[in-house]
């Protein structure tokens, strides 16, 4: 069913990275808006926290995922793709990547504008990022939410390509993503 196309599977370090950030960015979206939607209460501070820490963590992460595809490459796509889609492909990921780096930071930079102290899950906190200032932290807050619905109007055509891969070009591409049903010939 699935020609040889694209016989090789993506690392088990890439695939765990990917699906681990999917998980994180998923609960990301879910404590950003309970949070800023929560009414002034210990919960929200709550929220609020797990945001953030969490956020740190997928910044930590995707810094470590871009080291990790920068030293170890990718498996070659299909070869049967036509140059466009390669390019279109190589771009969308080149901007997710800069969303799982935007999106924390425009969060860190909204955090030290507003002067709140940055405590990742009470393990370590980290320094102001800027100075305190009300037109920034309103900025950041303004950046922060445009580039979520950029980010998840961008999520919407990753799944949606690679549901297509899957479903109409059957050309292995998602399952090489997929934990161990394919076997792994990457380094
Ligand atoms: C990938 C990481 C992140 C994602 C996907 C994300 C997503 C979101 C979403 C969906 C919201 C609600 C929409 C809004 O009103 O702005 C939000 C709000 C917020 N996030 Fe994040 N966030 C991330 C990281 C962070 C980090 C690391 C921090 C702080 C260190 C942070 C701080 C905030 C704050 C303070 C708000 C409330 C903004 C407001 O009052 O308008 N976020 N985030
Ligand atoms: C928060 C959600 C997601 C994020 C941030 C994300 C991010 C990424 C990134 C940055 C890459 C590029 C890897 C590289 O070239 O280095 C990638 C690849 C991939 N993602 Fe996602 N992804 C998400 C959700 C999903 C979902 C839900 C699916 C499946 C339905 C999926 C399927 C794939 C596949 C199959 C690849 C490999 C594509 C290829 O070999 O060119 N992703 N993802």
């Amino acid at each position: 069913m699935y020609p040889a196309a694209n016989t090789e599977s993506w690392n088990g370090v890439a695939k765990s990275l990917h699906w681990l950030m999917v998980v994180l960015i998923l609960a990301l979206f879910i404590l950003g808006w309970m949070a800023t939607s929560w009414p002034l209460s210990p919960t929200k501070l709550k929220l609020f926290f797990w945001h953030k820490s969490l956020g740190i963590t997928v910044l930590g992460l995707a810094l470590l995922r871009i080291l990790w595809r920068l030293t170890h490459g990718r498996p070659p796509l299909p070869l049967n793709m036509p140059r466009w889609e390669r390019y279109a492909a190589e771009a969308s990921h080149v901007l997710l990547y800069g969303f799982l780096l935007a999106m924390p930071l425009s969060g860190w930079i909204i955090n030290a504008a507003a002067n709140f102290p940055l405590k990742v899950f009470r393990l370590f906190t980290l320094p102001a990022i800027v100075a305190p200032d009300k037109a920034l932290q309103s900025l950041a807050q303004t950046i922060h939410l445009s580039l979520f619905w950029i980010f998840a109007s961008l999520l919407v055509l990753h799944i949606a390509a690679a549901l297509r891969h899957h479903i109409i070009l059957k050309d292995g591409v998602l399952l090489s993503m997929l934990p161990s049903l394919r076997e792994e010939k990457t380094p």
